[in-house]
């Protein structure tokens, strides 16, 4: 085995479970308790199973793989991504592997502003209402802090308020944004404390009843943000850099296409949030509704050709993910990927995500816009196929290739050529 001294590492895809884990282990610094953790399906023991959500029967698991490649901000990592559908992770790594040529990904973030929204309702002046909440802030912060000292201490907690006049089906009400930094919580508990505890001071300060008391998921105080430049040799020349171009401008400007391209990267985006213990649907929900900002739902990334004909990538969205709480702090699984990444706080974590989107969606629409995306899933589905077969190593491979070359790609057909294999032994 050549051992990994960065995230890249070719032939990791020919070792076995057992010897791809041994290699990311020691890349990442992982115990022999960590390794066990990831290598049994049963590390959530039933036990805290129960205790993480209501009626629970049993426990599902799904296979845990790790991307390659990736550099981001100079610093190489591995990927933990947790995912039922064949194809992501290798299109991941390869997308990664075109970015590392020219130094990978450089991300930021907003900070990790959450904001919880207060319903006002029954106002007959929503206006004046508006100015008089303004006028409160600081008290409002004070209630909503004093409700959190913890996270105050750490230096989050409360900053900012926003109030709103909405017209609604039944009539004006007035929205109050709070906008609190949760640090490295996704900060949902903390937010909805929050709101509650203010809400009767709102409710005497403007004479309105207090309704909903919640979160938003569009949290566009707490975006990441990737950016990447792939150079035109490592794509294959210039014509596939405008072929990438021509195939984003369809999503931009297509709410039907634009889907499916945001759905591509979230087949990036949802296996390391999984992976990390924390809220699929929280990212989902903030995604899409981020990708509809302007009014009309487009996507959530862009692709251009720079000055020198190379392809250039961003993406940006709200990225409410924690590294405290919740499954992250409950999942031993959850942990051990939280370890892999070395992450010192929830932005970079998120910024990790967002550069995570960006390669899984430059790894689609180029398929697309260049040999479709059926010639990459036969070969996945060869080797998956030969593996149930039982082929190997280096007969594994062989098998594969001449089933994906002679478009025969069935289970009967590899178990013939691993017979013919063996016979020719
Ligand atoms: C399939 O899971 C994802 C794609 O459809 C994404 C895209 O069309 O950009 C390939």
């Amino acid at each position: 085995m050549n051992e990994m001294k960065n995230s890249s590492y070719s032939g990791f895809y020919k070792l076995s479970p057992e010897e791809r884990l041994a290699e990311a282990a020691e890349f990442c610094g992982l115990s022999e308790e960590d390794k066990a953790v990831i290598s049994s399906g049963n590390s959530l023991d039933m036990d805290k199973a129960d205790h993480m959500i209501e009626n629970v029967i049993g426990r599902f698991t799904l296979p845990m793989a790790v991307g390659l490649n990736f550099t981001i901000n100079g610093k190489d990592y591995l990927i933990p991504m947790v995912s039922e559908e064949p194809s992501v992770v290798a299109a991941a790594s390869n997308a990664a592997k075109m970015a590392r040529e020219n130094g990978g990904f450089y991300t930021s973030n907003t900070g990790a502003i959450m904001i919880a929204q207060i319903q006002l309702i029954d106002i007959p002046d929503p206006n004046f209402a508006k100015i008089k909440i303004y006028e409160n802030k600081s008290k409002i912060i004070e209630i909503c802090n004093e409700k959190d000292p913890t996270l105050v201490k750490f230096g989050g907690g409360m900053e900012d308020l926003e109030v709103r006049v909405i017209d609604t089906l039944q009539g004006k009400m007035v929205i109050v944004h709070l906008k609190v930094n949760t640090l490295d919580a996704m900060g949902a508990n903390a937010v909805n404390t929050m709101a509650e505890a203010v809400a009767p001071f709102l409710e005497e300060i403007t004479g309105g009843k207090a309704y909903l008391r919640i979160l938003s998921n569009l949290a566009v105080h707490r975006l990441a943000r990737a950016r990447t430049v792939i150079k035109k040799e490592t794509l294959g020349g210039e014509e596939i850099v405008d072929k990438i171009v021509t195939a984003y401008a369809f999503a931009a400007a297509d709410p039907f296409r634009a889907a499916t391209h945001n759905k591509g990267i979230m087949n990036g985006i949802i296996p390391v949030v999984l992976a990390t213990g924390n809220d699929t649907r929280a990212i989902e929900s903030g995604a899409h509704a981020y990708a509809s900002i302007s009014g009309k739902y487009t996507s959530l990334t862009t692709w251009e050709k720079n000055a020198d004909g190379d392809l250039v990538g961003t993406i940006e969205l709200p990225m409410a993910v924690g590294l405290v709480g919740g499954a992250t702090k409950i999942h031993p699984t959850a942990q051990v990927a939280v370890k892999m990444l070395g992450v010192k706080s929830a932005t970079e974590l998120g910024e990790i995500i967002a550069a995570v989107g960006l390669a899984q969606n430059m790894a689609a629409i180029k398929a697309l816009a260049t040999e479709g995306i059926q010639r990459g899933h036969m070969s996945l589905h060869a080797r998956n196929l030969a593996t149930v077969a039982g082929a190997k190593g280096e007969v594994m491979e062989e098998i594969v290739k001449k089933m994906v070359s002679e478009k025969n790609v069935r289970l009967e057909y590899a178990q013939e050529l691993l017979k013919e294999y063996e016979n020719r032994k």
